[in-house]
């Protein structure tokens, strides 16, 4: 989108949003906006490091699965010699979609409309009637497939369409830290424990990314629920202790959840305890150990969530893990990925238990994951009318808050967990990208 084509309303408004956010407001206009829209499209996603997929969805040589950044179709497949690879999913002849399931394993794909073929690493390798109809004079090498750089952490695959973009180690800034507890619970890592859920909704993805940045603020009411029938071994009376930890000018927050008087690595079996105790630096294990919830958004639009959970409600809770990518798809419309990570090193069992309470609290039928989407989509209906866009709302929880000083992990990290230090780091973080002319 070029700047001439921008309206003088949304000029005013990027133009004057830093100020807000600084002062504890964010317009409400953003989250349900045409135009708006297309300026995250055009500066934000086309620009930022975006999930992918994790690399245990694709373990073997020729196992791809489609995904997107933005409105673009991407394969990301293993190749032959087991290396990662993502490119667009495009024929490069007429641009037809070369790979149209959601996953598999395939060494080639061929085109359905005339037949090109390309190998999972993005080489055209086949062209029909290549010496009648071309003499033999196309150059493959110049029509292969567009590759879209990526880059890893911790088993999860980034891809960036902008080639200046930074390293995805310094996209990251230190969040890493904080990702290891979803990630790193063991020497082997972390895989999904099945293909994602997803869905459409009616929901800005800001909205979703938001809450999951440590909206510790909501989870007594919107999930009260789940504290009265015993699923949370907490109560909602401790919900405002913990951390809530940002890094400063890169967008990603955290939210570590504390409940007084609970036992170390509470909802963990002790296996698993010993496995992250030879993996994780003294600083995460001194972190982890006291949290009871970790809720996190890496900027923009990838999220987690670890919490015990009690499938059976009054019994000590099991530790599941979800990992979320809110892709937008239009204004105040998402598709929404929904994912069960495990620990490759815990017993089978464990793997069982805590997906099963996973797909009680989150995916589809997740009861939480109702309890939330039907205040998002309420959100953004609102968003969207005439009244409210010309709104503020009001952001001034921790507005003055100084950073912990013996806090042993990297940010800006602050207690109580209720506060919105988190959130105004986010907003300023997307407008960083989207307030940006070029
Ligand atoms: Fe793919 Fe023509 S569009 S071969
Ligand atoms: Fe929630």
């Amino acid at each position: 989108m070029s700047t001439s084509v921008i309206s003088a309303e949304t000029r005013r408004l990027l133009a004057d949003m830093r100020a807000r956010i600084e002062s504890g407001r964010v317009p409400a206009r953003i989250f349900n906006d045409e135009e708006i829209y297309r300026l995250e499209r055009d500066r934000l996603f086309k620009k930022a490091w975006i999930f992918l997929a994790h690399e245990s969805e694709i373990p073997k040589p020729g196992d791809y699965v489609t995904r997107y950044i933005s409105d673009n179709n991407i394969i990301v497949a293993r190749d032959e010699h087991g290396q990662i690879q993502a490119h667009l999913n495009m024929c490069r002849h007429r641009g037809n979609q070369i790979c149209k399931s959601e996953m598999g394993n395939a060494s080639h794909f061929r085109c359905s409309y005339h037949g090109w073929v390309y190998k999972n690493s993005g080489e055209l390798i086949g062209v029909p009637y290549f010496k009648e109809a071309y003499e033999g004079k196309l150059d493959r090498r110049e029509w292969a497939l567009v590759k879209v750089r990526t880059d890893t952490y911790g088993g999860l695959i980034f891809g960036t369409l902008d080639p200046q973009a930074p390293s995805l180690e310094e996209y990251l800034g230190g969040f890493q830290f904080y990702l290891d507890i979803y990630l790193k619970q063991g020497p082997n890592g972390a895989e999904v424990y099945g293909p994602p859920d997803h869905w459409v909704a009616k929901t800005d993805w800001k909205i979703c990314a938001e809450n999951f940045a440590g909206d510790g603020y909501h989870t007594p009411v919107a999930h009260q629920f789940g504290f009265h029938l015993g699923y949370f071994p907490s109560s909602g009376a401790s919900h405002n202790q913990g951390w809530a930890v940002h890094i400063p000018g890169k967008g990603h927050g955290i939210g570590l959840g504390h409940t007084p008087g609970m036992p170390p690595f509470f909802g963990y079996p002790p296996d698993l305890v010993e496995k992250m105790k030879q993996t994780l630096s003294p600083g995460q294990l001194e972190v982890f150990s006291k949290t009871r919830t970790a809720v996190a958004t890496v900027f923009p639009n990838l999220s987690f969530l670890i919490q015990p959970f009690s499938r059976v409600p009054g019994e000590p809770g099991v530790r599941f893990c979800t990992m979320r990518l809110w892709h937008p798809i239009g204004p105040g419309q998402i598709q929404m990925w929904s994912w069960c990570l495990v620990p490759k090193d815990a017993s089978p069992e464990y793997k069982e238990e805590a997906y099963k309470a996973y797909t009680l609290a989150f995916g589809q039928a997740g009861t939480f994951e109702q309890d939330d989407f039907e205040n998002w989509t309420n959100l953004t209906q609102q968003a969207g009318s005439s009244l409210v866009r010309d709104l503020d709302f009001p952001y001034p929880m921790g507005l003055n808050a100084k950073p912990l000083e013996d806090w042993p992990g990297p940010g800006f990290a602050v207690s109580p967990y209720v506060t919105e230090t988190n959130f105004r780091n986010l907003w300023l973080t997307w407008l960083d990208y989207v307030g940006r002319e070029d």
